[in-house]
């Protein structure tokens, strides 16, 4: 849809948002749950590659993605549907166009579907000057998938239940990362199912308790965060793509301090001692032939929120 299709208003004021991504620093999956959600213990942690969206008053309701491969059209994109639940919870609102420049890989592990929701929420309950605070918008958000509550949130924090019960985690730490993309995504109830196929065969290990992970990140040492990276779905993930073995070796020998599968996959978070190693990093890791892209990026970085700038015209 063009900036100047007819679904838009003429002249309609609309606001902008920026919604981060994550890696999950630490993910430990317990027993599945009689709602099909695993148990989770995890530390989540936002970085500054995020996803920025345009909502704009408009006759009729779209979502435009740019690029658009692999991204859900009409009624199941996550932003949309984040949208209709929340004109629908709050009786408020009207039709929105929404345009979503991705950065974030689709179907990567790095939670790209929830930061456009909880920047669609963020950015409707702007718009239509809604009565809310952001405990209010983390219900809603609960509602349309495990990871919206931390792309609302955003910084590092820890997430218990689903994934959707958070606190803050106390970090002195600025973390450099180099993220390597592969060809395709995966499936995140696949590989969670493959977690559970594996583990009725009787492996693979589980990671170590939190406490670890938690102790690195009070005292900001990249080297001890990085010993301390886990996730018990890296086993299911390469089990799925068995190539991601020869990236996580890549980044490695690379000179990253340590490497973990991010969520569910495929994309791997290479954790460096600096932003020039990154860059290093980054560099060799393009070069490898393991990967299909390569980012650097840096966190923690702050949840989804309205970015200050004049009005945008339709
Ligand atoms: O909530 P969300 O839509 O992100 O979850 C996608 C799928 O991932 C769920 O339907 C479930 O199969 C799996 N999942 C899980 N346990 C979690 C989070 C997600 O099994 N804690």
């Amino acid at each position: 849809m063009s900036p100047s299709s007819p679904t838009r208003l003429p002249a309609g004021p609309g606001v902008r948002v920026r919604a981060p991504s994550k890696v999950n620093l630490y993910l430990a999956v317990g027993d599945v749950r009689d709602d099909g959600y695993h148990d989770l213990v995890t530390v989540f942690h936002a970085l500054d590659l995020a996803d920025e969206l345009t909502i704009t008053p408009a006759r009729r309701s779209s979502v435009r993605c740019t690029p658009a491969d692999g991204v859900p059209a009409g009624a199941k994109n996550l932003a949309g549907m984040a949208v209709r639940l929340l004109a629908q919870r709050t009786r408020s609102g009207g039709p929105v166009a929404i345009d979503i420049a991705k950065q974030i890989p689709v179907a990567g592990g790095m939670a790209g579907g929830s930061a456009d929701a909880a920047a669609a929420l963020v950015g409707c309950a702007a718009l239509w000057e809604l009565d809310l605070d952001r405990r209010q918008l983390t219900e809603i958000g609960r509602e349309l998938g495990a990871d919206v509550p931390f792309a609302l949130a955003g910084g590092t924090a820890l997430g218990t239940g689903r994934g959707d019960l958070l606190s803050p985690v106390m970090t002195r730490a600025r973390l450099h990362w180099v993220l390597a993309m592969a060809e395709g995504g995966l499936s995140t109830p696949a590989v969670f199912a493959e977690l559970d196929r594996l583990r009725e065969q009787g492996n693979p290990p589980r990671v170590k308790p939190v406490d670890t992970m938690l102790a690195a990140l009070a005292g900001g040492e990249p080297a001890a965060v990085a010993a301390a990276l886990g996730n018990d779905l890296q086993a299911a993930a390469v089990s799925l793509q068995p190539e991601l073995r020869r990236t996580l070796r890549a980044g490695e020998a690379a000179g990253a301090l340590g490497g973990v599968v991010s969520g569910s996959g495929p994309t791997v978070a290479f954790l460096c001692a600096d932003a020039e190693s990154a860059g290093a990093v980054a560099a060799e890791l393009a070069g490898s032939g393991t990967c299909r892209s390569v980012r650097v990026a840096a966190g923690p970085a702050p949840g989804a929120r309205v970015i200050p700038t004049s009005p945008v015209r339709g």
